[in-house]
């Protein structure tokens, strides 16, 4: 891993330095230095994004076209002046940046921590390069449950069934899109294997395991106030 290192950047409020706060709007802000005039750039969902989100606003790009994954996302990027638009407006994107719940060796992601990773895979694979951004303590050597679900409504108590060992996620509201927000429990092992287990059982809107095939980079927020950098297949 090469570290771009910290040079430069905002050094945070003494509150925060070296913390997991910290880390990820390090990782936020490096990400922000990614995108150029014109871009067409999806937004993912979190407190990560909540970083990314003020850092990609005071860079005042020209023409940039958003895309958000979630109505808070949407919500925070309007209030601070970027123009957001439907996926379907924009077509293919230039980049999309979003935060991950874990990030395994081989860059498999589980996410869905927010609930929003039905929204959020379709624009990662929307998107020419799909950035993830993340603090230090993400990055683990094996990914382990809970693997976030989104399941149709009807009949959902058979989904959960077929998915075992899984539960529907107490007070998390349905997603925009009318999805029941659960969480695969079980032993996660291979994820290509369980990700196919999943995708395949019928009433599964889709899962929150992200192969490394979406991925291009991962911007990883160190301790140390640095930012290490992570190319995975997607980049080439
Ligand atoms: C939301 C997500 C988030 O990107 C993931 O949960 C990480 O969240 P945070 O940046 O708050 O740690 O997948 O659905």
């Amino acid at each position: 891993m090469a570290s771009t290192g910290a040079a430069g950047r905002r050094r945070p409020p003494l509150s925060e330095e070296g913390s997991a706060e910290a880390q990820k709007r390090a990782a936020a802000e490096a990400a922000a230095e990614l995108i150029d005039d014109g871009m067409r750039v999806g937004l993912g969902t979190g407190s990560t994004v909540a970083h990314l989100l003020p850092a990609l606003a005071a860079r005042g790009l020209r023409g940039l076209r958003c895309v958000a994954t979630s109505p808070a996302t949407e919500r925070v990027a309007l209030e601070l002046g970027l123009e957001v638009l439907a996926l379907d407006e924009l077509g293919e994107l230039d980049v999309a940046v979003d935060g991950a719940d874990q990030v395994d060796p081989a860059c498999w992601l589980v996410k869905g921590g927010g609930g929003a990773h039905v929204r959020e895979k379709i624009v990662a694979a929307a998107a020419r390069r799909f950035v993830v951004i993340v603090s230090a303590e993400k990055v683990v050597a094996e990914l382990t449950a809970p693997v976030p679900l989104e399941l149709l409504a009807f009949g959902v108590s058979r989904t959960l069934a077929a998915v075992a060992p899984a539960e529907l996620r107490a007070g998390t509201p349905p997603s925009p899109d009318g999805g029941l927000i659960a969480d695969y429990l079980g032993a996660v092992g291979d994820p290509a294997a369980l990700a196919e287990r999943l995708s395949a059982t019928p009433g599964v809107v889709d899962h929150g395991l992200f192969a490394p095939e979406l991925v291009s980079d991962v911007l990883i927020g160190e301790a140390d106030g640095s930012v290490s950098h992570r190319r995975s297949p997607k980049a080439g």
